[in-house]
């Protein structure tokens, strides 16, 4: 493969627009990453088409379920904004924090700014598609594969709404995010294996028990309430250059391709060096599954991109860029001595942002800083939670 730059981006961008990404190999320490060519052209998706048949807010049970299983993943614009009306009491519109000055960040513009998602109900964006799906589909029992955060969402919203949840967890789950799904009243399994395994055990628990599933981002509600993080990001910095995006799963990051359809924003997805799922699929043409691989991230290690997420993904995205541990870990610390305690899996964009904006001349930018769901965070979270029966636990 042959490093090349993205190509020539087009004034406004919509879907089905984009015919390249490039991973970016600036910075000596940058991983060897190549350019990554995408066939084209491709199909492109019917926005809206997800909020023109969605049920209604609240709407129950079997026949929502089944109805959303037969749309394919059509998703637009449209399902973001339906998705953030919906889920409007129950998420925190959370703030854009002003400008970060850091080391080696050419600023112009108002500089990076950063959304704060560690400041959402439940520690982490995980809300906002965990609400959309749970409130959309009337959901009173659920199952998920987890790597916490998710888990702890969807926890938290059972609990509100008198649902009960289970939450599968891969070997190398945080104990403390395990601590805090019990704390509120979720079921827990674990399972030997990686991201695939869960999920697995996650699928055939939803067989078995006719508990509804709601996937911690391959899922048309999950995305789409993921995504209201990019339409507000927008509502609020309109100037917005570039948007730097943490990739696990791939949920938010297309979530916020499907907010930014029609804006000329750039979209950056940021992987764990270790776990690059969308820049290898991406690459090959194709999703392709990696083996499990570690990272500091530990919300980031998903083996392979969903079916979802990865077409809004393929058509909308602008780059990829990957970062090593070391450079997370020295995010996430120069956050904290700015005062904002994130997880790692949360100082992914900023890391990406930093690699990125070495010596180049970057505008307004916003990095995602999705989650805070710390060690302390997560022993306080489990501390405040108020008693509950925690159903069954293994
Ligand atoms: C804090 C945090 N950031 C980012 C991600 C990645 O999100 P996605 O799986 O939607 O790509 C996760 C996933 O668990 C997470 O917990």
């Amino acid at each position: 493969m042959t490093t090349a730059p993205s190509a020539p981006r087009p004034p406004v961008r919509g879907a089905a627009s984009m015919t390249s990404v490039a991973s970016r190999t600036s910075g000596p320490s940058a991983p060897s990453m190549s350019s990554v060519s995408l066939p084209g052209p491709r199909a492109p998706l019917a926005p809206g088409a997800l909020a023109a048949r969605a049920a209604p807010a609240g709407a129950a049970g079997p026949a929502a379920a089944s109805a959303l299983a037969a749309r394919g993943t059509a998703l637009g614009r449209a399902d973001v904004e339906a998705a953030a009306a919906r889920i409007a009491g129950r998420v925190r519109r959370t703030p854009l924090l002003p400008g970060l000055p850091a080391p080696g960040l050419h600023r112009t513009g108002r500089g990076l700014l950063l959304k704060a998602e560690h400041l959402q109900y439940s520690g982490s964006f995980k809300l906002r598609g965990a609400a959309n799906a749970v409130l959309a589909l009337g959901a009173r029992r659920m199952v998920t594969g987890s790597s916490g955060n998710h888990g702890i969402a969807l926890a938290r919203l059972a609990r509100a709404l008198g649902a009960e949840v289970t939450v599968v967890l891969a070997g190398g789950a945080h104990p403390a995010k395990i601590a805090v799904i019990k704390a509120l009243g979720g079921r827990t399994v674990r399972v030997p294996g990686g991201v695939a395994e869960r999920d697995a055990r996650a699928r055939e628990l939803a067989e078995e028990t006719g508990a509804v599933l709601i996937p911690s981002s391959d899922h048309e509600l999950v995305v789409a309430g993921q995504g209201t993080v990019g339409l507000e990001i927008l509502a609020e910095a309109p100037d917005t250059e570039t948007v730097y995006v943490p990739t696990g799963g791939g949920g938010l990051l297309a979530g916020v391709c499907l907010a930014a359809y029609g804006h000329p924003v750039r979209v950056v997805g940021v992987e764990p060096a270790g776990t690059p799922r969308y820049a290898r699929s991406l690459a090959a043409g194709h999703p392709v599954r990696l083996a499990p691989g570690d990272s500091v991230a530990d919300g980031l290690r998903g083996q392979q991109p969903g079916a979802v997420p990865y077409p809004v993904i393929r058509d909308r995205v602008d780059d990829l860029i990957a970062v090593s541990d070391a450079e997370i870990l020295a995010a996430a610390a120069l956050l904290r001595r700015r005062g904002v305690e994130a997880e790692p899996s949360g100082a992914v964009a900023l890391a990406g942002a930093i690699r990125a904006g070495r010596g180049s001349g970057a505008g307004t930018c916003v990095a995602v800083v999705s989650g805070g769901n710390t060690k302390a965070a997560l022993m306080a979270a489990a501390a405040a939670a108020p008693p509950s029966r925690t159903h069954c636990t293994t």
